[in-house]
């Protein structure tokens, strides 16, 4: 697939595997993606499996990611970690704002944009999600509710800080329902999205940002995505429970 950006595909394991599982995952995955250049592959298990993932993946072309973090550096925060211990467990990206944080957790576009400047200034790569609900969807509000968490989870970023910065966009009503977008519905909202960014910053960061999708995409559906002009890759929940499943949206991806 020739693509103006390398496409980045991400596995989010979500509260799933244990440590074992995960290792045997990441080493089903490792199997057939170890020398992938074409596409960059990010693995984002929980918290408890990152060092074991880490360990797995070394000296391969696959990437490490968390699916969280908080915004502090330390300090009293039962429960939360941090950038640079994501870091030390050699973390490049971290997923932020997730709509599971964001509905279960009651994280708002002002947290977001707190973790989203605390990842990059400690070098780690957001993956920043936005995504409307059925509900706004089918009140024509998509577009409101999409500018405004784009506008508020990148808050005072410089294009420099907007570059380093991946976007996911996600419609809550197609993840883990077995819904996907139509590629032309997700190629609006990227489309949406890289106009966005073009009025925050310019056009070349609007050019170069990748642009995720996610909900339901799986082997079946990837490449129809995928071939969009302003899908750059996906971000996969159940389907990035299986070795297989996941490599062969990754190789739609190529
Ligand atoms: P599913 O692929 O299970 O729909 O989940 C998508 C998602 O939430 C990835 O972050």
């Amino acid at each position: 697939m020739d693509k103006v950006r390398k496409p980045i595909v991400a596995g989010n394991w979500k509260m799933n595997k244990t440590v074992a599982e995960a290792i045997d995952l990441a080493n089903g995955i490792k199997r057939d993606l170890a020398g992938c250049k074409e596409v960059d592959v990010v693995l984002c298990p929980p918290f408890t499996s990152l060092k074991a993932v880490s360990e797995v993946i070394t000296g391969t072309h696959i990437d490490l990611g968390a699916q969280n973090m908080h915004w502090e550096k330390a300090g009293a925060f039962t429960g939360e970690v941090s950038a640079e211990m994501l870091r030390e467990l050699y973390c490049h990206y971290v997923i932020l704002g997730h709509s599971e944080r964001r509905s279960y957790f009651g994280e708002t576009d002002e947290i977001v944009n707190k973790k989203t400047k605390a990842a990059i200034t400690a070098n780690l790569t957001p993956i920043v999600c936005v995504g409307e609900t059925l509900d706004e969807r089918e009140g024509g509000r998509t577009e409101a509710v999409i500018e405004e968490q784009v506008r508020g989870s990148l808050k005072g970023l410089s294009a420099r800080e907007l570059v380093e910065c991946v976007i996911a966009y996600e419609p809550v009503w197609a993840i883990g329902t077995g819904k996907t977008a139509t590629s032309q519905q997700a190629q609006d909202v990227h489309k949406f999205i890289r106009g966005i960014l073009e009025d925050m910053a310019d056009e070349s960061v609007a050019r170069t940002v990748r642009i995720q999708y996610g909900g339901s995409m799986k082997p079946a559906n990837a490449e129809e995505l995928l071939s969009m002009p302003d899908i750059d890759g996906g971000l996969i929940g159940g389907a990035a429970l299986e070795a297989r499943s996941f490599v062969d949206i990754v190789k739609a991806a190529m």
